[in-house]
């Protein structure tokens, strides 16, 4: 069933990157005062906090979890809450307790109060040994502590599903790009430093090597996908949880190249550290057609597009258009 107008809606990790913009996005969608915009510590940006209900609670504290779900009386949760990739790496057990805790206590919230839930897996589900493109269906076998959460994360969703009847959703993102919040911490974190040194310095020194190619999408495709995924009839679903969702792949001096086209003067330099490895593990691109079948997902934006988009929005920031 897709979300209803006076559905109450809840948005964990909603200070991150992704957060951000969908509650800003959900907020367009539905009333304001029906989207809550759930934090821990890192503040929420400005126009989030002023622009509807919010609560401070830590996904890993299941009573205060449910106290703020009791309170909010909510009927979806879009669950972003997690420790991302480099994170993860530097603290696999808290990575462990808050993406596979935290979810665990979302998902049986969501049981006991019938409550429709997304939660997002990533590319980080595959390893070095998953084919250049991933397909839908091949076998899991991550080699980063983020990676393992996300495997676990979406069986646990699954199981859900099938053994409550949890309406619970939700896509491997790419690498995502965007410029109205910072990102969290992951591997894929280069892509969108890279403008911001570009415009600010002219020149970056990049920590993966320039012909590391990775999946990445753009902001506002992501947030497409995630309403348009919420939205699908659930008959029509035979995944759940774990849906492959695509935009474009390209090699880190692809997207230096596309950034110099546009900023006179502008040099990349590479100095691959230890997120190389992780970058290594994942794959080039992924096979969306799961999604394009069952829910209709198509990208908008490639290279070009991404590049043209991010450089006017942050030039308007800094005021240099
Ligand atoms: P982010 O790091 O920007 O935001 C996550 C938020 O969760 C942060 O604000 C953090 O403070 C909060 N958080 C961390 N631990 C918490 C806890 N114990 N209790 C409550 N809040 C806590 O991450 P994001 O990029 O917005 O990612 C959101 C989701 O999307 C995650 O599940 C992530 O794995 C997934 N994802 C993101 C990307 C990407 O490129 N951004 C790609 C693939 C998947
Ligand atoms: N962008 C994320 C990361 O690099 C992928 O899930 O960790």
């Amino acid at each position: 069933m897709p979300t209803r107008e006076q559905d109450r809606i809840l948005v964990t990790g909603a200070a991150g990157q992704i957060g951000t913009e969908l509650v800003l996005a959900l907020r367009e969608r539905f009333p304001a005062g029906n989207v809550v915009a759930m934090y821990r510590s890192t503040p929420l940006a400005p126009e989030v906090a002023a622009g509807g209900p919010s609560a401070v609670s830590d996904v890993t504290d299941a009573k205060g979890y449910a106290q703020v779900v009791a309170e909010h009386d909510i009927d979806t949760v879009y669950h972003l809450a997690a420790i991302l990739s480099v994170g993860g790496e530097q603290d696999p057990k808290k990575c462990w307790e808050v993406n596979v805790g935290g979810l665990l206590t979302v998902l049986e919230v969501a049981h006991e109060r019938q409550q429709r839930l997304f939660c997002p897996s990533s590319i980080a589900v595959f390893g070095p040994n998953t084919p250049a493109v991933a397909p839908q269906e091949t076998p899991l076998h991550p080699t980063t502590m983020y990676g393992v959460t996300k495997v676990a994360g979406e069986i646990l969703c699954d199981y859900w599903f099938q053994r409550y009847g949890v309406d619970v959703r939700g896509v491997r993102y790419p690498g995502l790009i965007s410029w109205k919040a910072p990102p969290g911490g992951g591997t894929t974190d280069y892509a969108i430093a890279i403008f911001h040194a570009a415009l600010r310095d002219g020149s970056y020194e990049c920590f993966v090597s320039p012909a590391t190619r990775l999946p990445m999408m753009y902001m506002d495709d992501a947030i497409r996908g995630t309403l348009g995924l919420m939205n699908a009839p659930f008959k029509a679903l035979n995944h759940h949880a774990d849906f492959n969702l695509g935009a474009m792949s390209f090699k880190a001096s692809d997207l230096a190249d596309a950034i110099a086209q546009r900023v006179p003067g502008f040099t990349c330099s590479y100095a691959p550290d230890a997120r190389q490895a992780i970058a290594n593990s994942w794959p080039d691109a992924v096979d969306d057609s799961a999604a394009r079948d069952e829910w209709g997902w198509s990208p908008r934006f490639g290279l070009e597009e991404m590049v043209d988009d991010m450089l006017e929005n942050l030039r308007h920031g800094l005021g240099t258009e």
